[in-house]
């Protein structure tokens, strides 16, 4: 019988659209359950969405939604979570919505279990609450006075809550992290037990009252389920614990791994597990806390503007192209830089210039010299050892990596025989080998050694690029039988008789220059969206007292003449009657918003005993009044014009 895989990612918390970071963890499960079924493993690989919480029903009162109908348009509707899966060619067997009636009523059940083993209790809460994390916290736990996941304010809370008896498990938790390879990478482990287990572990909070979006504690109304618990369980409840919709907890539980990044490693490393072990439930074989991809060093967000969104990367390179990037560039275990720089590189060094151009001057040569198929006979010599060796032997050191979650190490394996393979071609000169009809043996075995490697090498990229995988097997006339894992380390699967097509260039090279353009535009656009709408002055503390006020001499002015000053991107002149029966001159640096003949015969407003000022050689006495404000980071400005009935030297009061 097939050996079990089970795989999840954490479940996504749709309050906003999905950005590259979310891709990030998804793309790598997906690779990783790619990989097992391609050994031969039954695999169930389940992400899904995580739905209740404070945060998700203020934001669907913000959108004047239902919290349902919000969810549904972000998870269902167009380019929500699940088109953006689909477009990523994630491969999950299962999806799981919090949401789901059978996971609510599996909640319930193993919260009164819980309950009734005594592992929950009654009490009354009195923290810190962080909003946006759904997190209360201890003041030891703050950092500056704010949440240690976000950086955000906190809030006194206080609440009747019922607990879970973490403090129970502390022992048995450590015992977990420091004693096996439960949580990975190793470099995690200090952080759990220094931060949180060595200081004293509390009993957690497990329900709340203060809002009402949860799965409802059936024997106690008024209180939800803490979302934590509500979500963690999501990986059992979405195989059928406690719930009847699915039968698949015995063939798969525990899960293999869970895959999360690294702030939630302490929800899946020590909550998680203590309660597992109240519910006498097996444990996961290990929980992977990976890095974050961070721009300039820094988290991404949506008040930074600086989201990164899959969609457009994906339409302008490619979906293999987006996959295989993220794995290939970043050590799964660490923070990662993004760059629109570094994916363009990836792209035109790794797959234009390695890989691309390997299958198209091998499939090229095979069509050029031999109409696409390959005479039988074959002539080996010491280089062709070198590179077959180095191919067959590549599976192992693949799996090697793929097994420790080292996605960027296994592909260096594939590239170091990319790179080999290349240089083969350079050394064998097959176009001089075509030139000499005697060479013709040698030829044959050349290319069909080239064709050899780029199987080997497609077969374990096929996780990583499934559809770009696909389309070279057809190239190299792989047959179904030599596409498989088993035939990935032996050498001569591929028929000699196949049919070899060049057809259309893989990865054409991008333009550097004109891609990075596309992608500024797109951030300056996003950056202005994420702008305020309207961004005020700072108002004025200080106090003016009245009499100096109505020393301000404000009138009425008819414009009567209105031109722009030489040599002055900015200043208008304006000749006004201020009602005096003298022209009065007045500059006024409002060229950006109007131009002159707009504004004659207009009435407007300006303050008259303000001391004459020269600008550009010009004596300006007063100054015409504007309103003034920022709009998505733009300034703009509105001259102050009235009602042309109001005499010239009207004064305002
Ligand atoms: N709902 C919880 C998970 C519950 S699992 C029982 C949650 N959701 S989330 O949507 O906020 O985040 C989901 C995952 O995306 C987390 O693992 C988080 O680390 C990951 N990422 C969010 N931004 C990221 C990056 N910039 N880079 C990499 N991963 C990041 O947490």
């Amino acid at each position: 019988m097939a050996e079990k895989f089970y795989i999840t990612t954490p479940i996504y918390y749709p309050s906003d659209k999905l950005h590259i970071g979310h891709t990030y963890c998804t793309v790598a499960a997906d690779a990783m359950a790619r990989y097992k079924r391609l050994t031969g493993c039954d695999v169930m690989f389940l992400t899904g969405t995580d739905e209740h919480g404070q945060k998700i029903e203020n934001k669907a009162r913000e959108a004047g939604k239902t919290p349902k109908e919000f969810l549904d348009g972000i998870v269902c509707g167009e380019k929500g979570v699940l088109d953006l899966w689909k477009l990523m060619n994630i491969s999950n067997d299962r999806f799981i919505r919090t949401t789901d009636d059978y996971h609510v009523a599996a909640i319930q059940r193993i919260f009164k279990k819980m309950y009734e083993k005594g592992d929950i209790y009654k009490g009354a809460y009195k923290g810190k609450y962080c909003t946006p994390c759904e997190s209360f916290w201890t003041e030891s736990q703050l950092v500056d006075g704010k949440c240690p996941d976000c950086g955000r304010e906190v809030h006194d809370a206080e609440e009747e809550a019922y607990f879970f008896r973490l403090s129970k498990y502390a022992d048995r938790v450590q015992h977990l992290l420091e004693d096996t390879d439960f949580l990975q990478p190793r470099s995690r482990v200090n952080e759990m037990v220094n931060n949180f287990i060595k200081p004293g572990l509390e009993d957690l909070c497990v329900s709340r009252t203060s809002f009402s979006w949860g799965i409802p504690v059936d024997f106690d109304p008024g209180h939800v389920v803490y979302v934590w618990v509500d979500a963690l369980f999501n990986y059992t409840t979405a195989l059928g614990f406690m719930n009847d919709t699915y039968h698949d907890y015995d063939k798969y539980w525990p899960a293999d791994v869970h895959f999360v990044g690294k702030e939630i490693v302490r929800f899946h490393s020590i909550i998680w597990p203590a309660m597992l072990m109240s519910m006498e439930m097996p444990l996961p074989k290990h929980v992977y806390g990976h890095g974050w991809l961070v721009i300039d060093g820094g988290k991404m967000s949506k008040s930074k503007g600086n989201v990164v969104d899959p969609y457009a990367l994906a339409e302008m390179f490619g979906v293999d192209a987006l996959r295989f990037f993220l794995l290939r560039t970043f050590p799964f275990g660490t923070d990662g830089n993004f760059s629109n720089e570094l994916l363009i590189n990836t792209i035109n060094i790794d797959l234009a210039n390695k890989l691309g151009n390997l299958v198209s001057r091998t499939t090229g040569m095979v069509e050029k010299y031999f109409g696409g198929t390959l005479p039988t006979e074959r002539e080996d010599d010491k280089l062709d050892c070198d590179l077959k060796t180095l191919a067959c032997t590549l599976r192992d050191r693949y799996e090697a990596e793929m097994e420790k979650f080292q996605f960027q190490n296994a592909l260096e394996e594939i590239f170091k025989v990319i790179d080999r393979a290349n240089k083969y071609i350079d050394e064998t000169t097959p176009w001089a080998l075509g030139k000499d009809e005697t060479k013709r043996v040698r030829l044959a075995t050349v290319l069909y050694n080239l064709l050899e490697t780029v199987r080997i090498c497609t077969t374990l990229l096929l996780p990583f690029m499934p559809d770009t995988c696909g389309k070279i097997f057809d190239k190299i006339g792989a047959c179904d039988g030599c596409r498989t894992w088993e035939k990935a380390n032996v050498w001569g699967s591929l028929r000699s008789d196949a049919t070899v097509q060049k057809g259309e260039n893989l990865f054409p090279r991008v333009d550097s220059e004109a891609a990075l353009a596309t992608l500024e535009a797109m951030h300056e656009a996003q950056k202005k969206a994420a702008l305020p709408a309207i961004a005020l002055e700072p108002y004025v503390e200080e106090k003016v007292d009245f009499d100096t006020f109505m020393k301000c001499d404000l009138r009425a002015v008819k414009i009567k003449d209105c031109k722009a000053v030489k040599k002055s991107d900015k200043l208008l002149q304006f000749t006004l009657d201020d009602g005096s029966g003298t022209d009065r001159t007045i500059l006024s640096g409002i060229h950006h918003w109007y131009e002159p003949e707009d504004l004659i015969g207009k009435t407007a407003i300006a303050i008259l005993n303000l001391p004459p000022r020269k600008m550009m050689g010009i004596e300006s006495c007063g100054m015409l009044i504007s309103a003034v404000h920022t709009e998505k980071g733009e300034e703009k400005l509105k001259l102050m014009l009235i009602d042309d009935s109001v005499p010239a030297g009207a004064k305002l009061c």
